[in-house]
């Protein structure tokens, strides 16, 4: 493949959260994940990434919110930019710039926003032809959520067992039902282990080949209670589903425990709501904070009463969103 020294592209992908979650890997070096996952895309959250090929370089740069990346987050980054390269057939390296629109101290795990913003800027860079399936198995392999951060709205991962099945695909688009994401971030000074070690633990866990094995059936009922939009049944397997990640990270070898007082105040908080007739549930990713999914015209009432729980720093907001696009220059 030829390429000028003017090639360059920009993506926006979203991050999202699962309300079926993955955890644990088949295959760590092609992150086939243990199980499938379902997921919604964070449409008021998001990642831009430019990538620039220039024949004059003779190394990757990487710059994140403004400042160069730290070498393990450049070396992931150009790790993915060889995959890329040895599709296209090139050589080349590039400039990376990426900023995102949510803090990092955050604890949101940025990694599916950024990586499939990445793989989408990357490929386009390189003017290589390749579908949004495709484009998930190449998200994937950079972040397993990012297979995921490829679509919009409703999306399933699909665990498969090699590299040419497990990709995702949109179940429902953004506007099929009007459910928010309440990220209740609370104060941690904390430093938790990130997922991709997390996931190496996994199956340490006596617990975890009952989790996956059961994942089909939670699965089905989810997808089920979004198809039919009815909340009671997606908050309950919304919530199993998490507490069943979090007791396989809690009972591996070393344990992983993500939560701090503050989380177990919120997770209690949003069980009494729903008690009270709020459509409202919790599920909680690789870190302290709290993801409440409610209803659109139950939202205010509930970040009412969640930004008062001691521990609480910031509430962001959001409702299901796009997949990964192109921007113009
Ligand atoms: O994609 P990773 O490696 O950042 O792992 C994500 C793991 C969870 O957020 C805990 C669950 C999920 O399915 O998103």
């Amino acid at each position: 493949m030829d390429l000028t020294s003017k090639d360059i592209a920009t993506a926006r992908a979203h991050p999202n959260i699962a309300l079926i979650k993955y955890w644990g890997n088949l295959d760590n070096e092609l992150r086939l994940p243990a199980n499938s996952s379902l997921s919604f895309s964070l449409g008021t959250l998001e990642t831009q990434t430019t990538v620039q090929f220039d024949e004059q370089l003779t190394s990757d740069r990487v710059v994140i919110d403004d400042v160069p990346a730290s070498d393990s987050a450049s070396q992931r980054v150009c790790l993915h930019l060889d995959r890329i390269r040895r599709l296209a057939d090139i050589k080349t390296y590039a400039y990376v710039e990426s900023n995102s629109n949510f803090p990092s101290g955050a604890g949101i795990a940025s990694s599916a926003s950024a990586f499939a913003a990445l793989t989408l800027a990357a490929c386009s860079a390189c003017n290589l032809e390749i579908n949004s399936r495709a484009l998930s198995r190449l998200a994937r392999q950079g972040s397993g959520s990012a297979s995921r951060s490829i679509f919009g709205g409703f999306v399933i991962w699909y665990a498969g067992k090699t590299d040419a099945e497990s990709y995702a695909e949109s179940i429902a688009d953004k506007y099929h039902w009007p459910i928010v994401d309440l990220i209740t971030i609370v104060n941690t000074s904390h430093k938790t282990v990130g997922s991709s070690e997390g996931h190496l633990l996994a199956e340490t866990s006596p617990l975890q080949i009952i989790r996956v094995e059961d994942t089909p059936r939670r699965l089905e009922i989810c997808q089920q209670a979004i198809m039919d939009r009815d909340f009671n049944a997606l908050a309950s397997i919304v919530e199993l589903d998490s507490n069943m990640m979090h007791a396989v990270m809690m009972t591996s070898k070393p344990a992983l425990l993500y939560w701090s007082a503050a989380t177990i105040e919120i997770m209690k908080t949003v069980s009494r709501l729903r008690h009270e007739g709020l459509d409202i549930c919790y599920t909680i990713d690789a870190g302290p904070n709290v993801h409440c999914i409610c209803t659109r015209e139950h939202a205010h009432s509930a970040h009412d009463v969640l930004k008062k729980i001691p521990g609480v720093v910031d509430i962001l907001e959001s409702p299901p969103g796009d997949g990964a696009v192109t921007l113009d220059r």
